[in-house]
């Protein structure tokens, strides 16, 4: 089943190089390898890659999937004894991005041309049968991007009461978050909720099934995801440390999924540009085009901001 997924769409495919002017020997830092689009683009465009993932079963998938003559050397970040060599073409570090500067220093590598972060999980991980990331799946209702996280969703679901759960569905812009938390409790006592499938239809009772074209647990499913994988903590420990990897002139590209997200973002590169460490290359967020759109639907919400290393 794993095998068939289909690679997952890179929000902005193909246009990296447009953005960052790809050169030979560009060193490029991808912190969301992923299925490894991103880092192939810029391989391909005859970059050095550092790329990053918390989750080690993307990592192997991405290197299946980049073509053999690109054969990276693998840090585990925890276990890092060596500096990385000099003349390194592409290096995977099995790490959460919150921790990138430190790993920076550990190996010894070099700043940065251009830094891409493409937000949230990938197609592969919602589609992985045991990952209890989806709702069109019945599964054990996990969510963790890498297992050495303590507390999965069905804990959250088990533990937190009231309050805290409408406060958690209510980050995912959950318009229900009150009465979906209300019954989670009373139903938890009689029969916890262990699954994506209880999950999944005890949100489409009480929002009376499907409006819209989008699942009726869509917000439900993203707020315990990015509670379960502390989306937001990890975002606010990266940004600080971004513009210290990157060269001058360098660029940083950040690629959200979530208007909450896309504040964090948007607050950071203005505080920045007016501490006058970075330059807002667009003002407004790009958003996918029509004809990628049309390609990958789930790109709808993808937006881009751009910022460059001015010292
Ligand atoms: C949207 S996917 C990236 C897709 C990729 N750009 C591509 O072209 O295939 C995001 C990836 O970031 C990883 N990720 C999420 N949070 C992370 C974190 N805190 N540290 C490192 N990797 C993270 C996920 O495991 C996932 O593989």
């Amino acid at each position: 089943m794993k095998n068939q997924i289909e690679r997952h769409y890179s929000a902005f495919k193909g246009e990296l190089s447009k953005i960052f002017g790809f050169q030979k020997d560009f060193i490029f830092l991808d912190l969301t390898l992923g299925d490894g689009g991103h880092t192939e683009e810029a391989l391909e465009a005859g970059c050095r890659v550092i790329s990053f993932d918390i989750d080690i079963e993307a990592i192997k998938r991405a290197i299946a999937l980049v073509p053999d003559k690109y054969s990276p050397l693998i840090f585990e970040a925890d276990n890092i004894t060596i500096p990385a060599p000099k003349d390194f073409n592409w290096i995977i570090v099995h790490q959460n991005f919150s921790k990138v500067g430190e790993t920076f220093e550990k190996l010894q590598l070099p700043k940065v041309d251009g830094i891409i972060v493409d937000l949230g999980p990938s197609q592969f991980q919602i589609l992985s049968p045991d990952r209890g990331f989806s709702f069109n799946l019945d599964e054990p209702l996990d969510m963790r991007l890498t297992k050495d996280q303590g507390v999965t969703a069905a804990d959250l679901l088990a533990v937190l009461n009231e309050g805290e759960l409408s406060e958690l569905f209510t980050l995912g812009d959950e318009p229900f978050a009150k009465p979906l938390a209300r019954i989670i409790v009373k139903q938890r006592t009689i029969n916890p909720i262990k699954t994506t499938k209880q999950l999944a239809d005890l949100v489409y009772k009480v929002k009376k099934g499907r409006s819209g074209k989008i699942h009726p647990a869509t917000q439900v499913f993203m707020a315990l995801r990015m509670v379960v994988n502390l989306e937001r903590e990890n975002i606010n420990l990266l940004l600080p440390q971004l513009p210290q990897l990157l060269k001058k002139d360098g660029q940083m590209g950040l690629i959200s999924f979530h208007s909450g997200e896309d504040k964090l973002i948007k607050e950071f590169i203005n505080n920045e540009h007016k501490k006058g460490d970075l330059s807002v290359i667009n003002e407004k967020p790009i958003e996918p085009s029509t004809f990628e759109l049309s390609i990958s639907p789930r790109t709808r919400s993808a937006k881009l901001r751009i910022a460059k290393k001015n010292n």
